[in-house]
């Protein structure tokens, strides 16, 4: 997987050096390159912004900076059927959860484009249209000060569903959102903390009793924080056994 990121803040990605995805970077897994947006901003103050036609509070994004940005995405995407995937981080997008996480792991070229102040010139996008699949995704429905953010959250969510690039691919098969319900609670060493004991059963050793337990705290937990999940749960996974609340 190729990851471009085209952003006036650099710096802000730092963290994607760190811990898994740092090594899924060294060890070629992914291939992340970040361009700052202002090495193609050829005036003396490397102007990315200005005021918006037709009036109305901030600054938008200019087209030029950004087209050439892009173009120079484009030269390095690698010879695909498909157009390469462009990611516009907006709060008016398509909302991201794990299911887009699954298809974006399929991608060979993601290019990001998080803007800054108002939004980019809209017709960067338009000229865009011809050259990407362009994607709107917000990670949420609330309001950042930029799109870094939601990139770093996206980078993280798709690159660990990629082959190799998660510690223990088990872990993938029971998460939250993996399965329509959301994860059971976990404990370890000490059995008694500050006089909260560990549930007797998952000391008993009993591999049924223990899965069965499991299973009713998922279905307990997302009866009670997620009840759109709960509700949306499909009727064919329900096993038998299970107290349906
Ligand atoms: N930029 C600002 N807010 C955002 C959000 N919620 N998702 C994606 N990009 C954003």
């Amino acid at each position: 997987m190729r990851y471009d990121v085209i952003t006036i803040f650099p710096e802000y990605l730092a963290p994607l050096e760190l811990s898994l995805m740092g090594k899924a970077k060294e060890t070629g897994r992914v291939n992340l390159n970040i361009t700052n947006l202002r090495d193609f901003a050829f005036d003396r103050h490397k102007t990315v912004d200005d005021t918006p036609y037709g009036g109305g509070a901030g600054m938008v994004m200019k087209a030029e900076p950004w087209g050439l940005a892009l173009e120079q995405a484009l030269e390095a995407t690698p010879t695909q059927e498909q157009l390469p995937l462009l990611i516009v981080p907006s709060p008016a997008g398509q909302v991201f959860n794990q299911q887009l996480a699954y298809d974006l792991a399929e991608e060979e070229h993601i290019v990001f484009a998080p803007a800054r102040y108002e939004g980019i010139d809209e017709r960067v996008l338009d000229w865009a249209e011809t050259r990407f699949r362009v994607l709107p995704v917000s990670i949420g429905d609330y309001v950042l000060y930029g799109g870094e953010v939601a990139v770093m959250v996206m980078i993280e969510a798709i690159t660990r569903l990629i082959p190799g690039a998660m510690g223990n691919p088990e872990s993938l098969e029971e998460e939250s959102h993996t399965g329509g319900l959301l994860e059971y609670p976990v404990y370890t060493k000490p059995a008694d903390w500050r006089g909260h004991r560990v549930p007797d059963i998952l000391l008993s050793g009993n591999h049924g009793a223990i899965a069965r337990w499991r299973r009713d705290q998922q279905i307990e937990r997302t009866f009670d924080r997620r009840p759109d999940m709960f509700k949306a749960y499909p009727p064919e996974n329900w096993d038998k056994k299970d107290r349906k609340k």
